[in-house]
């Protein structure tokens, strides 16, 4: 499922790796202008998150709907071949979606995949990686003779780039956030530190600042960087990356992505900041 929220190029390289890899008849859903009609100018990232989460549920059961030929996507799943989803859920996204000690404040965020799904489903889920951390996830992954591409992935969440765009996410704010990761993800790539680190990404937040090109005065979005390393996402600690790296990623980002004339690096580690920024 494309949920408008991937980065560059992803739907693409996700169909040609299960092509390539896996004999099973993949279906594809672009359900971009959904996502993005529901998200429409909504801030909060526990909101985004929850829409997100049920919105995920409504496609797979519409696709569903669609390849039973049912004429309405009501269709009881009893009635349906297709009575289960299966879900790459670990651990991690169990702990930190469910509220400490029944106090609602003390829940971190709701992954889409856990706290973030609508409470009736039409499924059954299935979650065999559910009590694993990444690391164990990745031994079981490397000793099934799964590629490299995909046992080694870096992590990226369900909600997509929707929880890193902070503020309301626009096609135009995909589109800068996009080009700016892509960047980020191809100089990790060529410098060899992309499978060094736990994830490697930018961030669009939601400031303009004063800038100069030329003798032009400029007036633009900010990217933040972030990179960290971890074991298994619960803690994580930012990567020194080498400073020429880190001018190489600003310099590319200022002169090629069209709207941005800042960048930071995010040095701050989880606790107490948290790997995505929202
Ligand atoms: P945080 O931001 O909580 O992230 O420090 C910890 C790890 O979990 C990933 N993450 C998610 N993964 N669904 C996912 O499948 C989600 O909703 C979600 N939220 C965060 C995050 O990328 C990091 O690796």
């Amino acid at each position: 499922m494309n949920n408008g929220l991937l980065r560059h190029n992803e739907a693409e390289i996700v169909q040609r790796v299960f092509g390539e890899n896996f004999h099973i008849k993949l279906k594809y859903v672009d359900a971009t202008k959904r996502f993005l009609t529901k998200l429409r100018r909504v801030t909060d990232p526990e909101r985004k998150r929850k829409i997100i989460g049920v919105e995920f549920i409504r496609v797979f059961e519409d696709a569903i709907a669609d390849l039973t030929h049912a004429k309405n996507s009501k269709l009881k799943t009893q009635n349906s071949k297709f009575r289960w989803l299966a879900q790459g859920t670990l651990y991690p996204d169990v702990i930190e979606s469910v509220s400490i000690s029944g106090n609602p404040a003390a829940l971190i965020k709701s992954h889409h995949n856990v706290g973030g799904l609508p409470k009736r489903m039409k499924f059954k889920l299935l979650e065999p990686l559910r009590q694993l951390f990444k690391d164990e996830v990745r031994e079981v992954g490397a000793q099934l003779g799964l590629p490299k591409e995909i046992v080694q992935r870096q992590p990226f969440p369900g909600p997509g780039l929707a929880v890193r765009i902070l503020g309301a996410v626009t096609p135009e704010r995909l589109r800068i956030l996009r080009d700016a990761d892509a960047i980020v993800v191809s100089e990790m790539k060529a410098s060899d530190w992309y499978y060094r680190v736990w994830q490697s990404f930018a961030v669009l937040l939601p400031v303009r600042s004063v800038g100069v090109m030329g003798d032009e005065r400029t007036y633009e979005d900010t990217i933040a960087v972030r990179i960290v390393e971890s074991q298994d996402g619960m803690t994580a600690d930012w990567v020194r990356l080498p400073y020429e790296l880190l001018a190489t990623i600003s310099t590319r980002i200022i002169n090629e992505v069209k709207g941005v004339n800042r960048v930071c690096y995010d040095i701050s580690s989880k606790p107490p900041a948290t790997i995505e920024w929202e």
